[in-house]
């Protein structure tokens, strides 16, 4: 059995969801990441597994222009997402549904889709307890879901009232982040020239041409370039300068509570994701 793992990384959060999973799978996995040329043949798989960072309430685009270009497939491949996000409010539910329709197009059907928290990379900074916290639950339910998945427990897509509508509304992210992505700048007095956010930027956007950075237009607002900076460089961010999250979390353990910077955003929601997985992950340990 063969399992294909395609991803989208912006900071980092999607890819250590990857890495649990295919310490878990049975299966030998091929791995797919989305900014890079490798071209996917669907019948060489049985299962497909895809992992994201939802963007404004929906995949992002590089994840559904990788599915548009794949053959569509002769037999019928069970597929899982799993993706994740700063949050968990029910509005996130809808973003995979216009994944799962380019999929079902290539005869590859969702079977099952996860969501884990993980911290934001915009917005604003969780401390390092939360990222820890967050980090240590996604690996344990996905070690779950995982085996329920194999043993053919499916979890199917969560729905809300006017889901496709609002999701396609928020789609206006894919280009309004192109838009932005120009009005970037750095601060030449704290920045090393260490060419980290050139070098780093997935979509190559970020040019070092006489002297001076050059944003150019197709950003696609992943914040990979403002987190890695070494010396917290980026003097703005266009529209959103003060959703700055810099600099990368270490996921070290924390195992003592910090006060939390915006204590109250999502604060139930926050507890009642924490409050079910832990007893899961516990009852299962
Ligand atoms: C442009 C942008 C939009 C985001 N939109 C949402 C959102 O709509 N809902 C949410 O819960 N988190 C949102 N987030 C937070 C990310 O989903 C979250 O931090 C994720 O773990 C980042 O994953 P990555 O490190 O793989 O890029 C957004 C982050 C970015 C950069």
């Amino acid at each position: 059995m063969r399992a294909a793992l395609i991803y989208f990384t912006g900071t980092g959060n999607s890819k250590r969801t990857l890495d649990y999973a295919k310490e878990n799978l049975p299966f030998e996995c091929d791995v797919y990441n989305v900014m890079e040329d490798k071209m996917l043949n669907p019948n060489d798989y049985e299962h497909i597994f895809i992992f994201y960072p939802i963007y404004g309430f929906n995949a992002p685009k590089p994840i559904i222009d990788f599915v548009k270009k794949i053959n569509k497939s002769d037999k019928q491949i069970n597929c899982v997402i799993m993706k994740n996000s700063g949050e968990h409010l029910f509005w996130n539910n809808g973003s995979s549904l216009y994944l799962a329709s380019c999929l079902k197009r290539k005869n590859i059907i969702v079977r099952s889709e996860y969501h884990y928290l993980m911290p934001y990379s915009f917005i604003f900074r969780h401390t390092d307890y939360m990222a820890y916290r967050m980090d240590t639950v996604a690996k344990g339910l996905i070690k779950l879901d995982i085996k329920d998945y194999l043993d053919n427990k499916y979890v199917p897509i969560k729905r809300f009232f006017l889901d496709r509508a609002f999701a396609f509304i928020l789609r206006i992210q894919w280009w309004g982040g192109r838009f932005n992505g120009r009005f970037y700048k750095i601060d030449m007095n704290k920045c090393i020239k260490c060419m980290k956010c050139v070098k780093d930027c997935p979509i190559h956007n970020i040019k070092f041409e006489n002297d001076k950075f050059k944003f150019g237009g197709q950003c696609l607002m992943c914040q990979r370039c403002v987190q890695n900076c070494p010396k917290d460089a980026f003097k703005s961010l266009g529209f959103f300068t003060s959703w700055k999250v810099n600099p990368r979390y270490t996921f070290i353990e924390v195992s003592e509570y910090q006060k939390e910077k915006k204590p109250n955003y999502c604060k139930k929601n926050y507890q009642k994701y924490f409050a079910v997985s832990e007893a899961r992950i516990k009852e299962n340990a």
